[in-house]
């Protein structure tokens, strides 16, 4: 027995170049547990190692994986502003190469919520026509810039809070949890993502903002870049072991969230806090596909927004079908938002398709 499904795996290798342990089951009608031995003995022994993570995860031939891992990636999109969403675009950049796959699963997750942040400012923000993303790697740290030809953040939020310089606007930016658009953002966005990545930097209205977490420090300088628009850089090491978790754990209250094994319960109310943006319903379930139900206690929430509501139950929920996202304690108004979503309760569909 031993011997067949260590036979099987390699086989599937030699022909496919790649096999998951779920093709290995399926074939069998092994269990996945059983299965995963066989290839965590081959990977000890050197035969086969793992490249991706959780749904992506799978196994190739050692050779393979170098070919994988010789040529670094440089993309370039040039994409116009119009039905744009942030996830879609970075799933088409995922597409086009194995680039993401070798990133650790933390650093992964850091390149998937600061990426879709920042392209969802161009598009929600900017009011450009045009977005241009480029992403690439170097030998330490993957870097990617979003370029809008947009208002320009700084004068965006200079005209909207009345400030008087540039500048003033940069300290407005800095304090964190800042927004122009209160009903459909919160202003968490560029406060999260400049904390988690190691150098962030935004280059609009002749200055340039830099925050570098390597050197922990954070300075303006002028900027060489004459253009209209916002241009935002990211880069992250790959040998980061900074984490989403850990990031958003530093300002968020740890009682909120409640872990089982099978099931995590997590409650929104805080003081004074609106739900309405995609950052914060994204900074919600972050992590949580690793379980299957997961209860959202909506206890003492007066209402919550479209995008945090489409976020949750409609993008979320269709990205990770083998959970199940279950609202509790909504008031009707909570109620109204959520199904709009999409969400329907299991009860419901049963009845009515009977
Ligand atoms: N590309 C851009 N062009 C113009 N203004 C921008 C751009 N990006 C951000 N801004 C301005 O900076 C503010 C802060 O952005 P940030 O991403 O931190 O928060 P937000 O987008 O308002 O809320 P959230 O990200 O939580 O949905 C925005 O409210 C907006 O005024
Ligand atoms: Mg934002």
């Amino acid at each position: 027995m031993t011997r067949d499904i260590r036979k099987l795996i390699l086989d599937k290798l030699a022909k496919d170049g790649t096999v998951k342990a779920a093709d290995i089951s399926g074939a069998t009608g092994l269990s996945r547990a059983y299965v995963h031995r066989f290839f965590q003995q081959l990977k000890e022994e050197g035969m086969i190692v793992l490249v991706g993570k959780a749904n992506t995860a799978h196994y190739v031939l050692p050779r393979a994986r170098r070919a994988i891992e010789g040529k670094p990636v440089n993309i370039h999109r040039l994409l116009r502003n119009r039905d744009l969403r942030e996830n879609v675009v970075l799933e088409s950049i995922k597409d086009e190469g194995p680039w993401f796959a070798r990133l650790a699963e933390n650093v992964g997750l850091i390149v998937d919520y600061s990426f879709t942040e920042m392209v969802n400012n161009a598009i929600e923000h900017s009011g450009t026509d045009t977005i241009d993303i480029s992403l690439r790697e170097s030998k330490d740290r993957l870097q990617f810039e979003i370029s809008d030809r947009g208002v320009g953040i700084f004068n965006n939020i200079m005209a909207k809070k009345g400030l008087d310089t540039t500048l003033d606007a940069i300290q407005d930016l800095l304090k964190g949890k800042q927004t122009t658009a209160p009903e459909f953002h919160s202003g968490e966005g560029i406060f999260f993502t400049s904390k988690m990545v190691d150098h962030f930097s935004i280059r609009s209205s002749g200055k340039w903002l830099v925050i570098d977490n390597e050197k922990n420090d954070v300075y303006v300088k002028d900027s060489p870049l004459k253009t209209r628009g916002t241009k935002v850089s990211c880069s992250i090491r790959f040998d980061s072991t900074r984490t989403l978790s850990e990031v958003f754990g530093r300002y968020t209250d740890p009682d909120s969230v409640e872990f089982t094994r099978t099931a995590v319960s997590v409650r929104l109310y805080r003081n004074n806090v609106q739900y309405v943006s995609r950052s914060q319903a994204r900074r919600i379930v972050v992590g949580l596909e690793r379980f299957k139900t997961i209860e959202l206690d909506f206890q003492g929430i007066d209402t919550v927004g479209q995008a945090f509501a489409d976020e949750i139950f409609r993008v979320w929920q269709v990205r990770h079908p083998e959970s199940r996202i279950v609202p509790r304690n909504m008031n009707e108004n909570v109620e109204f938002m959520v199904r709009r979503a999409g969400w329907v309760d299991d009860l419901l569909t049963t009845m009515d398709m009977g």
